[in-house]
């Protein structure tokens, strides 16, 4: 039975499931003993302050931007949903990054993938260079160049998979084992936000440290923003929990609260933003108004046995390249953005606005262009998402037969 039901999974040939992940989110970090009440849900701990027995001795707890029981539920239940020893929350997914990158100092190098999110590729070419680091961009994806990108002054190596907006996806362990063969002190991080704990382990692939903006799969509800950082190297910890603090860019614990109750719905949200987004994939790629479809779930994109052997799954990001010019793209935008899947979709296009900061032949090559939409495939029926791209895209080759018209 386990058997047939197995090959007839989406999830199948993908890396098996983490076990026990669905009943750790549901219960590590929110132990009732913990509480005398023994509530069942953590509590939103308000106070600043804690009080010590005596000068010096206190039970964990002094000041909340140190520590704070809410913070500490969260974070030990991400720990075991990223098979971590360790976790720390941050106010922000840029904020874990600038976090791990104060482990540096001026003339230290950075490599990171040359296709990251926007926010992170502005920190890095826009405030952290401005300070003096040594950011480098390569294409990590390819394997055989990680090693000419790596210089003698390499501190950290940024990976982010599948990457923002054109899906590559880098092998991690093929990564990590090149860059800590070359130098095992480089720190190996991974950007996890688009997979989720659910899909992917950075940490057992090999990855010093996972990071997660939060704000969108983990929380899951659009009504957080924050990040976090998983780990299992005790230097690392320490050095980390002091620039938490010593930084001081925590997490209010009612976010956190928030956080929690997010996490214990990931399984059930990842799946089905699994299903949809393979459905949405399916429908675009066989429709005759779009060119080109980039979903790491099929078996046309260029690394979807990586996949495979990667992560468990796939989220719910789709990109696809719509027909005709930039008119259309944003026809497609404007009638997708007034249907009732605009809430959780989040579309992109116009490389020249949302990547403003990367210059023109930098986009070309990374296949950034005007006609570029990604797609973010949320949670609602997928009769009424495949509806949905439906009429957008008949608006899109409306426009078309206008423009035709127009220039006659
Ligand atoms: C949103 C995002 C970030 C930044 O996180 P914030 O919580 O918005 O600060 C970093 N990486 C990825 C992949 C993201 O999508
Ligand atoms: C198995 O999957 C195939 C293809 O997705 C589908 O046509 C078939 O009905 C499924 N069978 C069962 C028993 O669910
Ligand atoms: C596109 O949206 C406009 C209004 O925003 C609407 O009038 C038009 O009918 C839509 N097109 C299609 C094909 O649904």
């Amino acid at each position: 039975f386990q058997e047939k039901k197995k090959k007839n999974d989406s999830s199948a040939g993908y890396q098996p499931l983490f076990k026990s992940f669905a009943t750790d989110a549901v219960h590590v970090g929110s132990e009732p003993e913990q509480w005398n009440s023994r509530a069942v849900v953590p509590l939103i701990s308000l106070s600043t302050t804690f009080k010590q027995h005596e000068p010096g001795k206190h039970a964990g707890f002094e000041y909340s931007r140190s520590g704070n029981p809410t913070r500490n539920c969260l974070e030990r239940a991400v720990a075991a949903l990223d098979g971590a020893q360790y976790c720390m929350a941050l106010a922000s997914g840029l904020a874990a990054t600038l976090t791990i990158t104060h482990l540096f100092k001026a003339g230290d190098g950075i490599l990171s993938m040359n296709d990251v999110y926007g926010g992170t590729n502005r920190y890095f070419r826009k405030i952290a260079a401005e300070v003096g680091f040594d950011v480098s961009f390569a294409d990590l994806s390819k394997i055989e160049e990680i090693k000419a990108a790596l210089k003698p002054n390499t501190k950290m190596v940024w990976i982010e998979t599948p990457t923002n907006p054109t899906m590559k996806v880098v092998d991690i362990q093929g990564c990590a084992d090149i860059v800590h063969e070359h130098n095992k002190d480089i720190i190996v991080v991974v950007d996890n936000t688009f997979m989720s704990a659910y899909f992917q382990r950075p940490l057992a692939l090999g990855a010093d440290l996972c990071m997660y903006s939060a704000t969108k799969y983990m929380n899951g509800h659009s009504d957080v923003v924050m990040g976090l950082i998983s780990l299992n190297r005790d230097d690392l910890y320490e050095r980390l929990k002091f620039l938490q603090n010593g930084l001081g860019a925590v997490p209010s614990p009612f976010d956190c609260y928030m956080c929690n109750r997010g996490l214990k719905t990931l399984h059930l949200r990842m799946k089905q933003h699994f299903k949809n987004a393979m459905a949405a994939a399916q429908f675009l790629e066989a429709d005759p108004r779009v060119d080109r479809v980039i979903f790491p779930g099929l078996p046309s994109h260029p690394q979807h046995e990586l996949t495979k052997r990667q992560c468990t799954g796939c989220p719910g990001m789709i990109t696809f390249y719509i027909k005709g010019k930039l008119e259309h793209a944003s026809t497609f935008l404007r009638n997708i953005s007034s249907t009732s899947i605009s809430h959780s979709a989040v579309f992109f296009s116009r490389a020249s606005m949302t990547h403003a900061s990367v210059s023109e032949d930098e986009r070309k090559e990374l296949g950034i262009s005007d006609v570029l939409v990604r797609l973010s495939v949320g949670l609602e029926d997928e009769e009424d998402i495949i509806a949905d791209l439906d009429q957008a895209l008949a608006a899109a080759v409306s426009i078309s037969e206008n423009i035709l018209s127009e220039n006659k």
